[in-house]
Formats: C-alpha cells, sequence, structure tokens
C-alpha cells in the first residue's frame, strides 16, 4: 500500500477554484468563454470552476497524451480525442490538471493557435515550477507545488486515485523523469 498524505484539503481547493472562477469572470466580463477540459486529469477541476464562472460557458473535451512509446515527457503531443465543435474567433481557455515540464502545454498551444480563437487563455489548478523545461505563458494558476508526486482531484498514479475529493502527496515519490 502506498501512503497518501493530504496535501489541499478539498475545501482549500474549492475555496481557490472560487477565487480563480471569480476572476475569470471579472477579466471576460460580456463575453462567453470556451472552455476546453483535457482529459482525463482535469475533469473535476473542470466541472468545478465553470461553476463558479458567471458568463455564457461552453465546455468541450480533449484527450492527448504527452508521452508516446517512452515515460519521458518528449513534448510530441497526440490527440487521442479532438474537440467535438470548432474554436475559430472564440475566447478559449484551455483548462490543465497540472504543469510539470511545460511541453504538453507548449505543444497544446501551437496546435490551439493555428486554428484561429479570437483569444487564448491557459489556466492550471497547479503548477510545479522547478520542473520546467519550457516556458509556457499561464494565466491562471490555483497552487504552485514543489516536486512532488501528486493525486487526487482528477490526478492519477496509472489510473488510481483520480477519486479522491482532496489533492495528496504520494509518500517517498518524485516525478517520474
Ligand atoms: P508536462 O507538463 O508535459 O511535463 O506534463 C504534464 C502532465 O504530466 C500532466 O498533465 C499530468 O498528466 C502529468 N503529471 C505531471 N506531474 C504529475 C503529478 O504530480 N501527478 C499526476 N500527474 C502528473
Ligand atoms: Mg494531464
Amino acid at each position: 500500500m502506498r501512503k497518501i498524505t493530504t496535501f489541499l484539503t478539498e475545501e482549500e481547493v474549492n475555496e481557490r477554484i472560487k477565487e480563480m472562477g471569480k476572476e475569470i469572470t471579472e477579466h471576460f466580463k460580456g463575453e462567453e468563454i470556451y472552455v476546453v477540459c483535457i482529459l482525463k486529469g482535469s475533469i473535476y477541476f473542470t466541472a468545478e470552476l465553470t461553476k463558479r464562472i458567471d458568463l455564457p460557458v461552453k465546455i468541450d473535451f480533449m484527450k492527448v497524451s504527452s508521452y508516446g512509446n517512452t515515460t519521458r515527457s518528449s513534448g510530441v503531443i497526440n490527440v487521442q480525442q479532438d474537440l467535438s465543435g470548432s474554436i475559430e474567433g472564440k475566447n478559449v481557455l484551455i483548462v490543465e490538471d497540472i504543469i510539470d515540464t511545460g511541453n504538453t502545454l507548449h505543444r497544446l498551444i501551437e496546435l490551439f493557435k493555428s486554428r484561429n480563437p479570437k483569444t487564448l487563455s491557459l489556466c492550471t489548478l497547479l503548477d510545479k515550477p522547478d520542473r520546467r523545461q519550457v516556458d509556457v505563458n499561464v494565466d491562471y494558476i490555483g497552487f504552485s507545488i514543489p516536486d512532488k508526486f501528486v493525486v487526487g482531484y482528477g490526478l492519477d498514479l496509472a489510473e488510481e486515485y483520480r477519486n479522491l475529493p482532496y489533492i495528496g502527496i504520494v509518500e517517498d515519490s518524485r516525478t517520474p523523469t
């Protein structure tokens, strides 16, 4: 059995998401937002965040894998499931669970820009700045965290622990490189 230690409680996470929703609402006042949930890790975050955005919102999903055949974050993303609608001329908000090396998001930004949205913004629940390899400009960050492997609130370890209502640290872990 792995030991999981609570890092952020459900209340702390939801409180921060509420603030982020407010910030996004103020920033996009009078506009509609096309929210893109990056599967699977962002499902709970997207659900909670969109409830806190007081503007017209459309929600879409994209599933990408960033690691190809190796466990190394290669910077090559593979779109496993694409959006159901066009983002051309829309205010797109990409919602990520966590930014680690930045490779996934970097590639996603290139892909999204090529589809001509009106605006493109990025939002992540968690950020591990110590691990960054590629510079990415993130508009909304929930929490900056140290280099530990975290699970829960959508985040998994080999598909386990996504449904924990809080964010926990897997003891004796570092992010696999
Ligand atoms: P990167 O920014 O391209 O290195 O990849 C970020 C992706 O790696 C995230 O979307 C997660 O799927 C995964 N990831 C990185 N760190 C963690 C962690 O601590 N827990 C769970 N997944 C993680
Ligand atoms: Mg992910």
